[in-house]
C-alpha cells in the first residue's frame, strides 16, 4: 500500500510518519509532503521515507506527489483564510490521480458547531462528500500542546487566567491524534465514517489548575475574567491583536461547549485510552 501524508514537515504530519514507519510501515511506500525541503530531507534520512515537495496552491506538484497513492493523510493547512482555495486544490488532484482514500483531519463537529476555526473544515468535507472519492474524516479536537503557554502563565504567576467559565476541553496530545489517524490509515472499514477524536476526558481549567499545581509543585488557581479583561491582560502581554483576539474567541467557545464533546473514538482507533492531562502537561514542562 502506498500512502502519501501531506503537512509532513509540521507537528502533526511528522508524528503521523513517525508512527506509520513504527507501525511496521514499509518506509519505502511512505510518501512524506510538505513545503520545506529541509525538514522533508530530514525525514528522509531519518526514517527512509521517499519525499515530495508540494504546495496546495501549486496543483501540479499535488499530482505528482498523489499519483498512485492508495490513502492520502490530508493534514489540514495552516493559512487560516486561504484553506478553501488549498484544500480544494487537493481535493481535485486527489480525484485527478485516482487516490484510492482520503483521510482528512478535520475539527470537532465541523458540519454542525460554530467553533471559530470550522467554516474552513465544513467546506472541506462538504468538497470531499462530492467529490466521488473515497474518504475518511478525523475530527480532531484541541491538541494540549496549545496550552503550553498556560502552564508557562500558571509557573510565572501561580493563576491561569481564562474566559472559559466551566467550559470543558476534550483535548489530547498530537501523537495520540497522529496515532489514531495512522489507525485509520492503515485499518479497514474506515471508508466514508466520520470520527469525533478526542481525549477520553473533557477537562475543566480548574483541573487545569490542579494538575499545574501538582507537577509544578507550586499552587496554581483557575482565574475566570470576563472577555474584556482577558482581551486587555493578553494585550499587555504583548500579544498581537490577532492573536490575542483569537484566544478569547476559543474561550468564548470553550465557555459555549464547542471543545466539550469526549468521545470513545479515538480511544477505539487506538485500542487504549487517550493520555491522560497530567501525562501530557508533563511533557510539556
Ligand atoms: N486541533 C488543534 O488543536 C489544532 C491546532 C492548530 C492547528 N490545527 C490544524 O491541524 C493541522 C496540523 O497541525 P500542526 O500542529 O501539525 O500544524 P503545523 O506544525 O503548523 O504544520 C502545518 C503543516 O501544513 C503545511 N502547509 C501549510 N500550508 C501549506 C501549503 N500551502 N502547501 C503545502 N503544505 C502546507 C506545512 O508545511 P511547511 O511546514 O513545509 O510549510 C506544515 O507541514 C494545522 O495545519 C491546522 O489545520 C489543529
Amino acid at each position: 500500500m502506498s500512502i502519501v501524508v501531506t503537512g509532513a514537515t509540521g507537528h502533526l504530519g511528522r508524528l503521523a510518519v513517525e508512527a506509520l514507519v513504527a507501525a511496521g510501515t514499509d518506509p519505502s511506500t511512505v510518501v512524506a509532503a510538505g513545503r520545506n525541503p529541509e525538514r522533508l530531507a530530514e525525514l528522509a534520512s531519518r526514517h527512509g521515507v521517499r519525499t515530495a515537495v508540494i504546495d496546495y496552491a501549486e496543483p501540479d506538484t499535488l499530482e505528482a506527489a498523489f499519483a498512485g497513492a492508495d490513502v492520502l493523510l490530508f493534514v489540514s493547512g495552516s493559512e487560516v483564510g486561504r484553506r478553501v482555495a488549498q484544500h480544494t486544490a487537493v481535493i481535485d488532484a486527489a480525484k485527478a490521480v485516482g487516490v484510492g482514500r482520503v483521510v482528512y483531519t478535520s475539527a470537532p463537529h465541523a458540519d454542525t458547531s460554530e467553533l471559530v476555526v470550522n467554516p474552513e473544515h465544513k467546506v472541506t468535507e462538504e468538497l470531499l462528500r462530492a467529490s466521488g472519492l473515497t474518504w475518511t474524516i478525523l475530527r480532531n479536537n484541541w491538541y494540549t500542546e496549545n496550552f503550553a503557554g498556560r502552564l508557562h502563565e500558571a509557573r510565572e504567576t501561580g493563576a491561569v487566567v481564562t474566559s472559559t467559565g466551566d467550559g470543558r476541553v476534550a483535548g489530547t496530545t498530537r501523537a495520540d491524534y497522529a496515532a489514531g489517524a495512522v489507525a485509520a490509515v492503515l485499518g479497514d472499514g474506515h471508508e466514508n465514517r466520520v470520527y469525533e477524536l478526542s481525549g477520553d476526558v473533557a477537562w475543566t481549567f480548574d483541573d487545569f489548575a490542579v494538575a499545574a499545581s501538582e507537577l509544578l509543585g507550586v499552587p496554581v488557581v483557575h482565574r475566570d475574567a470576563s472577555p474584556d479583561e482577558q482581551l486587555a491582560l493578553l494585550r499587555e502581554a504583548g500579544l498581537d491583536e490577532g492573536l490575542a483576539g483569537f484566544f478569547v474567541t476559543v474561550d468564548h467557545d470553550i465557555a459555549r461547549g464547542d471543545l466539550a464533546d469526549a468521545t470513545d473514538d479515538l480511544r477505539t482507533l487506538l485500542g487504549r485510552p487517550t493520555t491522560p492531562l497530567a501525562d501530557a502537561l508533563r511533557a510539556l514542562v
